[in-house]
């Protein structure tokens, strides 16, 4: 458990003080996806005041535009009702081209709406770039690169989730690759160990105990029980090698749940009751019924680890419960998709229809669907005044016969479903004591050096405070590529095995009609190169 668990990389903030604020270029671009779409995957999205934003999509994707260095933010206007199915309902604005198009990156909004933060994600279009945090303002609605703090590296096929209660987003597995990463030149795969925390509000990061020693895919929710809530971390695959090429990947049984109590600051193997099928590339909602105080994970889409089949089935785990229930099935598969909840009304937003990596992968009409989870169905339109979640009457009185699980992963892990969510208070309550633990780097070990220690001060505002007193962090042995980043590693570096495993899905994406356009598959550095000559520049 003692060591280092994390990459950080940290971004001088003098070296990048001229990069400021990026306007919008406003070009002769598409508004809406009014002339049509096929499919992108994966958005990063997230809600704030009543605007759905999805990042992720490029030119080269949408049959109208076919230019994958324009690079969008499309937002739905969920004030009022519309079809998810017409693309003159998804409004489009180019990004400003300082900003890296990035797919499968995560989108964490702030409490207050202001701010959308974008981390991580597969680098299509400038490997050498390190600058891993963009932001962008909703009311200026400007991205700028967030600046003279200490940042994770960047990471691909992890997941995340917004806790806007408690001001906080987090990212939990993936790894570095030479999609993401431009010193990594091969085909590996470098896993990342721990779980990343960012606060929203003062933009400082924390590097946590993850809950596996390496992860992919899986579903991460926050679900407000206990002082601050706990996050549920489902499925996930596993890599036979954490730190080199040719892994092998195998799902994570999904008769346990890993949940972390954020206040605690520790990770919990919890059992679950009922039947699920194990599944990969899906999302998850969280639902709130109040009559049972419990709290509902829907998972929805993707597909079978081993066989590739896509699972229409949607199941949802009932929390305190643990346990499992089926509700009904989507009528299209959907895999590789992203969920935005917006009450009773999951979001399903990009992905593909099969596990294809050519047209093979399907089409569809636009990039959202809804599943309500009241009726347990797809919606073709999208309703504001659906919000109220409560549950069917037969798992209501199913959770009423077994509210709790057959045995607690552990005693102090039953005393969070105790009492009810406390967050709100803890919001108003600024208190150091209450910030998570640091973790602490063996500087005795001889790869590390320039060690500079630290530790964690709650509610420090100051970025020249929070450099020097965030974390306990090392240089990378190596020399920088560029001498303006610091890069920071875990100073437990895995040593390279050779197994031999076959190739990885390639998860490429069809460009408009029957041309086809690879989606970077993050670590074949020939299939970048050949992704940038077939792009209109
Ligand atoms: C932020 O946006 C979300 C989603 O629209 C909304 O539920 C929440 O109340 C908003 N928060 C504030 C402070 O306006
Ligand atoms: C890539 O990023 C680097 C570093 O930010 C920058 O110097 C370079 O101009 C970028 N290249 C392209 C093609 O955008
Ligand atoms: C959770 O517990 C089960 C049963 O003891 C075990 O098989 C599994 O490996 C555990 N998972 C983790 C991540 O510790
Ligand atoms: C720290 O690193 C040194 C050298 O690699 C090793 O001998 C020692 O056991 C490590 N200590 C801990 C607590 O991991
Ligand atoms: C984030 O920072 C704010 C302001 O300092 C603080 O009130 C809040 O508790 C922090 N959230 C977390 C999860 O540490
Ligand atoms: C990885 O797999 C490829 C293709 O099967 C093989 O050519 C290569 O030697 C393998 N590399 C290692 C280090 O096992």
């Amino acid at each position: 458990m003692a060591g280092w668990r994390f990459m950080l990389i940290w971004v001088l903030g003098p070296s990048f003080a001229n990069a400021g604020i990026i306007n919008f270029a406003r070009k002769t671009v598409l508004s809406d996806l009014s002339g049509g779409f096929c499919r992108s995957y994966r958005f990063g999205a997230d809600i704030a005041n009543n605007v759905l934003y999805m990042v992720g999509l490029d030119g080269g994707l949408i049959p109208d535009d076919g230019d994958a260095s324009n690079n969008y933010l499309v937002t739905l206007d969920l004030t009022s009702s519309f079809s998810t199915s017409e693309g003159k309902n998804y409004k489009m604005t180019k990004i400003d081209t300082a900003v890296p198009i990035v797919k499968d990156m995560a989108v964490w909004s702030n409490a207050e709406n202001s701010t959308l933060y974008q981390y991580g994600g597969r680098f299509l279009n400038n490997i050498t770039s390190e600058d891993t945090i963009w932001t962008y303002t909703t009311k200026e609605k400007s991205w700028s690169k967030q600046d003279g703090t200490i940042q994770p590296s960047r990471l691909e096929y992890g997941v995340y989730t917004n806790a806007p209660a408690i001001q906080a987003g987090f990212w939990v597995g993936g790894y570095r690759a030479s999609g993401t990463t431009a010193s990594i030149t091969d085909s590996t795969r470098d896993y990342a160990t721990g779980m990343i925390q960012l606060n929203t509000t003062t933009g400082q990061y924390t590097a946590l105990d993850g809950p596996y020693e390496a992860v992919e895919e899986g579903s991460l929710s926050y679900v407000p029980v206990g002082d601050k809530g706990i996050l549920v971390y489902i499925g996930g695959d596993v890599p036979s090698i954490k730190d080199g090429i040719n892994a092998t990947m195998s799902a994570n049984s999904w008769s346990h749940v890993q949940v972390y109590d954020i206040a605690g600051a520790k990770w919990y193997n919890q059992s679950t009751m009922g039947t699920v099928a194990s599944r990969t590339q899906f999302c998850a909602s969280v639902q709130h019924d109040e009559s049972s105080s419990s709290y509902q994970i829907y998972v929805i889409g993707g597909a079978d680890l081993e066989s590739k089949d896509t699972i229409l089935d949607v199941n949802y785990l009932s929390i305190p419960s643990f346990k499992w229930y089926s509700a009904g099935p989507l009528d299209d598969p959907r895999m590789t998709l992203t969920c935005v909840t917006y009450g009773r009304q999951i979001f399903g937003i990009g992905g593909r229809l099969a596990w294809a990596d050519d047209s093979q992968a399907g089409c569809y009409d636009a990039p959202a669907f809804i599943y309500d989870a009241q009726s347990e169905a797809t919606r073709s339109s999208f309703d504001p005044t659906l919000s109220s979640f409560s549950l069917s009457s037969s798992t209501a009185s199913d959770i009423k016969a077994t509210p709790s699980p057959s045995s607690w992963a552990d005693p102090a892990f039953k005393t969070l479903f105790g009492k009810s969510a406390a967050t709100t208070s803890t919001t108003a309550n600024n208190k150091p004591s209450s910030t998570s633990e640091p973790q602490e780097v063996n500087t005795s070990d001889p790869s590390t050096k320039g060690a500079i220690a630290g530790g964690v001060v709650g509610g420090v505002a100051s970025l020249a405070l929070i450099i020097s007193l965030l974390w306990f962090f090392v240089a990378r042995n190596k020399k920088p590529k560029n001498a303006e980043l610091v890069e920071i590693i875990p100073h437990q570096v895995q040593t390279m095995s050779e197994l031999p495993v076959g190739a990885r899905d390639g998860r490429s994406e069809l460009r408009g009609g029957t041309q086809m356009r690879w989606e970077l598959p993050a670590d074949h550095k020939g299939e970048i190169s050949e992704l940038d000559s077939g792009r209109n520049r």
